[in-house]
């Protein structure tokens, strides 16, 4: 078979070579956009005069009509020599309309046509990720509706520091995630230039109307430099950054459910659904889902810097190193939807034990209510976070918490100490106490639900 470029060579390719650059088998996903900016390129070179309206209207035509048949039989594709998806289409429309599909590659290049179909691509893929992290952040807005009251310690170097809601938890989670999405929406803005009327690399000798181009393809602006569009990558390196960075934090999201359905820290039981045994130990219920989000969030961040370390030696224009672009990204988006939705699937279904956390949440991490307490009654706070710190030293040496002082107690470590300190050293009371926007204050993350929920009714219209 024939390919785009044999004219000038005296012989066939070597075989093996050959098929081992190919790229269709990544490449075919590519398909529809290669089809619909197909189409644009040969209306543009009909108002340009460059193709006739008849030659434009047939090329037009039989585009949607390889658009149909690969469709209704992908096979044709999966099966096809090509050397990659535009190979395939050309090589389909000219099978079918012969003469006029051989011009439509006048004044084009397949360095800027890659370009434009993984732009399509991502514009059109990325509102499906940010689809299903709205479908995650519901899943921790429904588990922070359903918490109400609860409290549980918060961690800092994991070792208890202070009380808070449990949905506030959620809603942490939930604040990541979005940034995820927005990052997601920042990449497909950098995918928003219409890269045709570069060519090869020195630009089109036609007059295409490329800002008619840009918007009949849905494109707002028009990439400036040709040169520099030839070997522009970045708006994949954009997006594997969107992907690594929303799955670190399911990574993140993965080890604190791992942890948190523990038999050590048992604060939610995982349904039995998400959960697998051992062949070996009749008593385990392992969390595998979660320990392989966390497992391929490496791999993810490995595709990023692997694209970055591509990229970094390559000169000025196209060349063949940037073909990689596509199975990182294809990887990077189908492990992000996978992880997402499995993450989706086993933070719905976890089962709060509210006794567990609330055990969890009482005792010495109440210490800043104490210093707090003291702080309300004039103590400057570096001396009433001394006076805490003796307190929680005896009580820490005895094995006891702020519980088991009586008022009289209370009063021989500090006389501005009354009957109230019985009542405000609570994990309740330190939660209710808190009286900033972003705090666990019932209040604010009732507000944050509140907010968050109008997010997700823009994000799904
Ligand atoms: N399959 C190529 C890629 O993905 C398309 C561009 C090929 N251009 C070329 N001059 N060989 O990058």
């Amino acid at each position: 078979m024939a390919n785009l470029w044999s004219g000038r060579f005296a012989g066939e390719p070597d075989k093996a070579v050959f098929d081992w650059g190919k790229s269709l088998s990544v490449d075919r996903r590519l398909f529809d956009d290669d089809v619909t900016g197909s189409q644009a390129w040969a209306e543009a070179l009909g108002r340009a005069g460059v193709l006739s309206e008849e030659d434009a209207r047939t090329i037009h035509r039989g585009l949607e009509a390889v658009r149909e048949e690969v469709h209704a039989s992908p096979a044709m594709m999966a099966d096809a020599a090509d050397e990659d998806v535009h190979a395939f289409v050309e090589r389909q429309l000219v099978a079918r309309v012969g003469e006029p599909g051989r011009r439509l590659h006048t004044g084009r290049s397949r360095n800027e046509q890659v370009s434009l179909d993984f732009r399509l691509y991502l514009r059109r893929r990325i509102p499906l990720l940010q689809q299903r992290i709205a479908d995650l952040v519901q899943a921790f807005v429904d588990q922070a509706e359903r918490a109400g009251g609860a409290v549980m310690p918060s961690y800092t170097h994991l070792r208890r520091a202070q009380p808070v809601l449990t949905a506030h938890v959620w809603m942490s989670h939930a604040a990541a995630l979005r940034r995820d999405a927005a990052r997601l929406e920042t990449a497909r803005d950098e995918c928003d230039l219409m890269p045709l009327g570069s060519g090869a690399i020195a630009g089109a000798s036609y007059a295409i109307d490329t800002a008619w181009l840009a918007s009949r393809l849905g494109f707002t602006r028009v990439t400036t430099n040709s040169i520099d569009t030839s070997g522009d990558r970045d708006f994949v390196a954009s997006f594997l950054y969107a992907c690594a960075l929303a799955m670190t934090h399911l990574s993140r999201l993965a080890e604190d459910t791992i942890l948190f359905t523990s038999e050590e820290f048992g604060f939610f039981e995982l349904a039995d659904e998400v959960a697998t045994g051992s062949s070996l130990m009749p008593q385990k219920k392992n969390p595998d889902p979660m320990e392989l989000v966390r497992g391929k969030a490496g791999r993810a961040l490995g595709l990023l810097s692997g694209w970055l370390a591509t990229m970094k030696g390559l000169p000025l224009g196209y060349n063949k190193d940037l073909q990689e672009d596509k199975s990182l990204a294809f990887e990077a988006e189908d492990t992000l939807a996978g992880c997402l939705a499995t993450a989706t699937a086993v933070v719905r279904t976890l089962t709060p034990r509210p006794d567990r956390m609330a055990q969890a949440a009482s005792g010495l991490l109440l210490a800043t209510e104490v210093a707090d307490y003291l702080v309300g009654r004039g103590v400057s706070f570096r001396t009433a976070h001394e006076i805490t710190g003796r307190i929680v030293r005896d009580l820490y040496e005895a094995g006891r918490d702020f519980s088991s002082l009586a008022l009289s107690d209370w009063r021989r470590y500090d006389a501005r100490f009354d009957e109230s300190v019985l009542r405000a050293v609570t994990a309740e009371a330190a939660v209710a106490a808190k009286r900033t926007p972003q705090s666990t204050a019932p209040e604010a993350v009732a507000a944050a639900i509140r907010e968050t929920r109008d997010w997700l009714d823009a994000v799904r219209r």
